[in-house]
């Protein structure tokens, strides 16, 4: 059974496309048939991080107008042919997303794939429920800072009152993804530790990715930081979370890159 995945957060920034991103091409590489959907429209930033903004020719919106077929619209990934992306148009018209047009798109995905991860925009307006309005699994993506907790508590209030799930009386699978985490800082007290948020936000931890240049890295070059970088600590960290919503017992720990935090050292010695 296909399951439909939403990447959603309330606040911005946070490191929702780019956790997408990276799942997505962590669960393909697990031989999952895969396609990741931006839900973004008007900033599409989704095909830019997958490294396809050039092969954008048709999107979510043409499909659900019935502009274009699905498969016009699918673009697959040059790297793995099991991953595929639905990328959003840049035009402003959101309302053209309309909640029927989206249900069929995504029932006619779930024929074809396995994992139907959805990245969501950010706020609590339309669409961001409409990109968790179907789905059966939730990622809530969070930083460890005051605001985006407090926002994540709000998503996490829609995820159980604006789902269809929800309305049937059944429950969206919810994990907490805790992105950009510094444990130096956090131990400092400028930055919220992995306890306090789960005091706050309970709901189950999948994965703590660390803060780490080679996200930028990645995204520069146009590729999912677990394809660029599989070996480093936020990838690992992302392979962890796959195997967690897979429903592996995996042990948590918080990554690091040792090379990049002994530069971190040289470089304020040298300074
Ligand atoms: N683990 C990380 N380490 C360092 N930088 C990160 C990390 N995760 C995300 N970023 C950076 O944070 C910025 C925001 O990330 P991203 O675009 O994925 O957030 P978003 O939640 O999708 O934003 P929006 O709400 O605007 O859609 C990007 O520049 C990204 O490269
Ligand atoms: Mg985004």
């Amino acid at each position: 059974m296909a399951k439909v995945l939403v990447v959603t957060s309330g606040k911005g920034g946070v490191g929702k496309t780019t956790s997408t991103a990276a799942l997505g091409a962590a669960l393909a590489h697990g031989g999952e048939k895969v396609v990741v959907i931006d839900f973004d429209v008007g900033l599409r930033n989704l095909d830019l991080v997958m490294g396809a903004e050039r092969r954008v020719v048709f999107d979510l919106i043409n499909v659900v107008q019935g502009d274009a077929k699905l498969n016009q619209a699918l673009i697959r990934d040059k790297r793995m042919e099991n991953l595929s992306l639905l990328p959003a148009s840049q035009t402003r018209d959101k309302d053209a997303l309309t909640e029927e047009g989206v249900a069929r798109v995504l029932n006619e995905l779930r024929e074809k794939f396995d994992w139907i991860v959805c990245d969501s925009p950010a706020g609590i307006e339309r669409g961001a429920t409409l990109a968790m309005r179907h789905a059966d699994v939730a990622v809530v993506v969070t930083n460890p800072e005051v605001s985006s907790v407090r926002d994540s508590d709000r998503i996490i209030g829609l995820l159980d009152s604006k789902t269809e799930k929800a309305e049937k009386g059944e429950r969206v699978e919810k994990h907490l993804l805790l992105t950009r985490y510094d444990p130096i800082r956090a131990e400092r007290g400028e930055m919220l530790k992995v306890d306090d948020v789960l005091e706050i936000l309970s709901i189950p931890l999948i994965g703590i990715i660390p803060e780490s240049e080679e996200v930028l890295r990645a995204s520069n070059v146009g590729s999912p930081v677990t394809l660029n970088s599989p070996t480093s600590a936020p990838s690992k960290a992302y392979f962890d979370a796959v195997r967690r919503l897979k429903g592996e017992t995996v042990e948590m720990s918080v990554p690091t890159d040792k090379k990049s935090l002994f530069g971190k050292l040289f470089g304020r010695r040298a300074a």
